[in-house]
């Protein structure tokens, strides 16, 4: 795909859609990572003398127009991170929105509102497609958060401009998790946790044609021990996933591929801290008992794998990281990622969370800005968002 850097800018009104999504609370941003993570392409922008119109959703607000969902806390970070007061533009397209692109400079930058104050964005309406094309010579897509959305700022507005190419940040993504998933270095290993089998079955499929090593965490990990005929007692549990996870553990037998399950787990009467027991071997999970974190001689094994891989992809948390004394699993392979020379790839979300959380993301070799996105990625899918650019 081509990308700004293939070309020139200058004095051309550039849609440029970003992922500008960020976690607030009470108003605050209390992650600014993705503000942060577009600032390469505003400026190769703005350097270039293009009159920068950024477009983002927040949260989910239904098509309404929800003052909760403003991007009006993130222009006020985006003006610090730029050094210059940036105008939010109320409307994302028509009039309002015409009037503001005809006032701009090159060079200059404006923020139009949440694109998703407007139904038709999520349903992909050609009509507000159209109205965002209006606005704009070229498009770039830069919101790789958002890329696996075929949504009309995402998606529909390249099929209304001549010229639709990708930012640094959707570049530098594709570039490393395509890297890792094409020509891996080896030994490749990738760790896959979180609570549901049913959101990872796609990932875990793919990656067993690819890694050497599956690492297996969190609560979908029940499922598989339940599935090698252990008891779980109260653990999470998907019953209708057990033949799944059977198959799974067959595929990596046929490919090759070490598959690495908990040895041992911490055990709590109910979910909380106050009931908190203790490590238990995995053969010993009481059946009015639930496990909630990987024990300490499962993240030995773990950090021992790892420190013997050359690439690590990381998808979800071991354990309820959230809850101290059901985090040192999560944490221990977040440090054992750190302390290793493998290049370390954290799909973004909860994995990314918890890096942050334990104050280890600046160890790790590229974190990324999409949650959704990267696993669709990962499980081998086109992004509409990326598809809809033009090619070389
Ligand atoms: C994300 O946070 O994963 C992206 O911004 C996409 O948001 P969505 O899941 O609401 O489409």
């Amino acid at each position: 795909k081509k990308s700004i850097r293939d070309i020139d800018v200058k004095g051309k009104r550039v849609f440029t859609r970003v992922d500008f999504n960020v976690p607030l609370e009470d108003g605050k941003i209390t992650d600014d990572t993705r503000i942060r993570a577009a600032l390469p392409t505003i400026k190769h922008l703005v350097d270039g003398g293009a009159k920068v119109i950024l477009a983002s959703h927040m949260g989910r607000p239904k098509g309404e127009k929800n003052p909760e969902f403003s991007l009006a806390p993130v222009v006020a970070r985006l003006s610090e991170l730029l050094g210059k007061d940036i105008k939010l533009v109320e409307e994302a397209y028509g009039p309002v929105a015409e009037e503001a692109v005809s006032k701009l400079e090159e060079g200059e930058v404006i923020v139009l509102e949440n694109v998703r104050f407007y139904p038709g964005e999520t349903k992909n309406d050609p009509e507000l497609a159209e109205g965002f094309a209006k606005l704009a010579d070229i498009f770039v897509n830069d919101a790789f958060g958002a890329a696996h959305r075929a949504h009309a700022s995402t998606e529909g507005i390249a099929h209304h401009v001549e010229t639709a190419v990708a930012g640094l940040l959707i570049e530098k993504e594709l570039q490393v998790l395509g890297k890792a998933l094409s020509n891996p270095d080896r030994p490749f290993t990738a760790i896959i946790g979180g609570s549901k089998v049913a959101d990872k079955i796609g990932v875990i499929d793919h990656l067993l044609d690819i890694v050497d090593t599956l690492i297996i965490g969190g609560g979908l990990s029940y499922t598989f021990l339940k599935a090698q005929g252990y008891e779980v007692g109260t653990s999470l549990l998907e019953v209708d996933k057990i033949e799944q996870a059977k198959e799974f553990m067959k595929k990596a037998e046929d490919k090759g591929v070490k598959f690495l399950m908990p040895v041992d787990c911490i055990i709590t009467k109910e979910f909380g801290e106050e009931t908190y027991v203790g490590p238990r071997d995995i053969d010993s999970i009481p059946a009015d008992h639930m496990s909630l974190d990987i024990g300490p001689k499962t993240v030995e094994i773990y950090a021992e794998a790892i420190k013997n891989s050359k690439l690590v992809v990381w998808n979800g948390p071991m354990g309820v990281f959230e809850l101290d004394k059901y985090a040192n699993g999560t944490k221990g392979v977040a440090q054992a990622l750190a302390d290793s020379d493998a290049y370390s790839i954290i799909g973004g979300g909860d994995s990314a969370a918890a890096a942050e959380k334990f104050g280890l993301a600046d160890k790790m070799s590229h974190i990324s800005t999409g949650g959704g996105a990267s696993l669709e990625f990962m499980e081998g899918k086109a992004l509409p968002g990326v598809e809809a650019l033009n090619d070389k």
